[in-house]
């Protein structure tokens, strides 16, 4: 009975730390670690930031993105005669040629273009659900679809050697690397993607180059007509519509980081951080300003450019530019993370999954910060995923996503001070099938050891709203230290594979609670 009255527990929520307080240090100049794509003098409010100039350079090797312009790029062209007379023609030349002032009629017209540059995929690749996409809107939709708004990303998609010349770098695996890139270069990125010129990256074999990279090419995203896909292609245009009527003029970095010193969690003392709790709201709304996290796959983005559509795919589609580090994110390790800051989302949307629909054009204001960013940090963490549930009660699996979360919370470059509370929830508890409560007590776990306080949003469900308060309600008035419920983690673990005890880590902590 309980349940449905309350909104929420714990500390109130405005007494979590958001950041709005343009507390980062001026843009620095390139660093090893940093790459910064724009002329960083040139970064001020309300000026369209500069392309990086510097010396031209035509990188095609394993460390850098490969540019669709690239000399390298080439495409074979085959005589009648056969392989031997096989000719190299410089693929970025079709491609100019097949967008360049391009008007579109219909939707097959969209597929011929794109394949006429992507020759091998011909009888592969499917484009029913743009096809259905196109068909569904009305005839002035269609027109300012095909003629106005495809032949304008069409001109943005070009402007690619003129907007990012500078040599990108890949986050390859075990790297600390950051990319600051401003929105427009990334529109630019996207553009690109949409339009499938990226190189080497439409093979899907094990093999394949880019086999531990996500997708970037959308091509996936225009196959196998469904509602979903829909209501995908309208989050996606809906972006380009904006972009390019009126281009934002920031910057977003996204900084692959990973944990250098492990954690002594049994030893540590740290005392439990606060917590605010609810089943009311969403991580991105509520917890705006704060670091918010994405449930996310270890090829990050999951399933955004196919067919998947729930927190990490539905926060890539809103906040569009976050797709773009696909491009460039080896798949995640178990100790690494990527933070992205400055983000900004363009849609408004309700439902979840199946039940998803684009609600139209969303007016993000949230502050920017020196670097002309929003003040929106993302940061993509991704849980394991159990096909048996007890796998995860294995002390490897609790250390290791311990130091997951806690690879994605730390900050300690940054004074405890000025770190904001983190804004998440039920982080590998829906297609990773984790458990709410044990996952919740990792978090807060890996949270209080960083030093920051916790807003959780169970998504509607009271259920663990209650659960999760009275658990970190009980453990704070003991005074419970990090090692101290980490010790209590492990035994439970234990207790469970000894099969001496079947019940929730609850029931557990409730039983133990004389002992803590
Ligand atoms: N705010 C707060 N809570 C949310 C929100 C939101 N906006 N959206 C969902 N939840 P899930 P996972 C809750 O299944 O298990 C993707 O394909 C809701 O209760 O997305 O870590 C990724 O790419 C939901 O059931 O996360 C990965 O491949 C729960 O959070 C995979 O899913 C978990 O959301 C990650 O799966």
């Amino acid at each position: 009975p309980k349940y449905g009255t309350v909104a929420h527990l714990g500390e109130d929520l405005k007494n979590l730390r958001r950041n709005f307080m343009h507390s980062c240090p001026p843009l620095p100049v390139p660093q090893p670690d940093h790459t910064i794509l724009v002329e960083v003098e040139s970064v001020k409010a309300d000026q369209m930031p500069m392309p990086f100039q510097g010396r031209e350079t035509d990188t095609w090797n394993r460390f850098h993105v490969k540019m669709p312009y690239s000399s390298h790029n080439s495409y074979e062209k085959y005589s009648s005669k056969g392989e031997k007379n096989k000719k190299e023609v410089p693929r970025w030349e079709i491609i100019r040629k097949a967008l360049e002032k391009k008007k579109f009629k219909n939707a097959q017209n969209i597929e011929e273009t794109i394949k006429s540059y992507n020759k091998k995929y011909k009888t592969q690749w499917d484009f029913s659900a743009l096809q259905v996409f196109v068909e569904q809107q009305t005839q002035g939709e269609q027109q300012v679809l095909l003629e106005y708004l495809l032949p304008k990303m069409a001109e943005l998609a070009l402007q690619l050697p003129r907007l990012c010349p500078k040599p990108i770098p890949l986050l390859r695996q075990t790297m600390s690397h950051a990319i600051t890139l401003s929105q427009q270069q990334i529109a630019c990125l996207l553009a690109n993607a949409f339009f499938c010129t990226f190189p080497h990256r439409n093979a899907t074999e094990d093999k394949s180059e880019y086999a531990n990279y996500p997708s970037i090419n959308f091509s996936r995203l225009f196959e196998k007509k469904s509602e979903r896909k829909l209501e995908k292609l309208k989050t996606v245009f809906c972006y380009f519509s904006q972009v390019t009527e009126d281009m934002p003029k920031g910057l977003v970095t996204f900084q692959r980081r990973q944990l250098l010193s492990p954690v002594n969690w049994e030893n540590s003392t740290t005392k439990l951080s606060k917590l605010h709790v609810t089943s009311h709201g969403t991580i991105e709304k509520e917890g705006s300003g704060m670091l918010q996290v994405d449930f996310a796959c270890a090829m990050v983005g999951g399933g955004v450019l196919s067919s998947g559509l729930i927190q990490e795919e539905i926060r890539f589609l809103i906040n569009t530019e976050l797709i773009v580090a696909r491009l460039f994110t080896e798949k995640l390790n178990d100790e690494e993370c990527l933070l992205i800051t400055g983000a900004q989302q363009y849609s408004r949307y309700s439902g979840y999954g199946d039940t998803y629909r684009h609600e139209g054009v969303y007016r993000d204001d949230t502050p920017r910060d020196r670097w002309q960013r929003r003040c929106t940090e993302i940061v993509a963490i991704d849980a394991l995923k159990f096909r048996n549930s007890k796998d995860q009660f294995k002390k490897n699996r609790l250390v290791r996503e311990l130091n997951k979360a806690y690879c994605g919370f730390t900050r300690p470059e940054i004074p405890p001070q000025h770190t904001s509370a983190v804004a998440t929830g039920n982080w590998g508890c829906g297609a990773f099938n984790g458990d709410y409560q044990f996952k919740a007590l990792i978090q807060i776990l890996a949270a209080s050891e960083a030093g920051r306080d916790v807003a959780y949003f169970t998504f509607g469900n009271s259920q663990i709203m209650w659960q999760v308060y009275e658990m970190h309600s009980l453990l704070t008035k003991k005074n419970t230290t990090v090692g101290n419920l980490y010790s209590l983690l492990q035994k439970y673990c234990d207790e469970v594979w000894n099969n001496s005890y079947a019940k929730d880590i609850i029931d557990y902590i409730m039983k133990k609670k004389h002992k803590l």
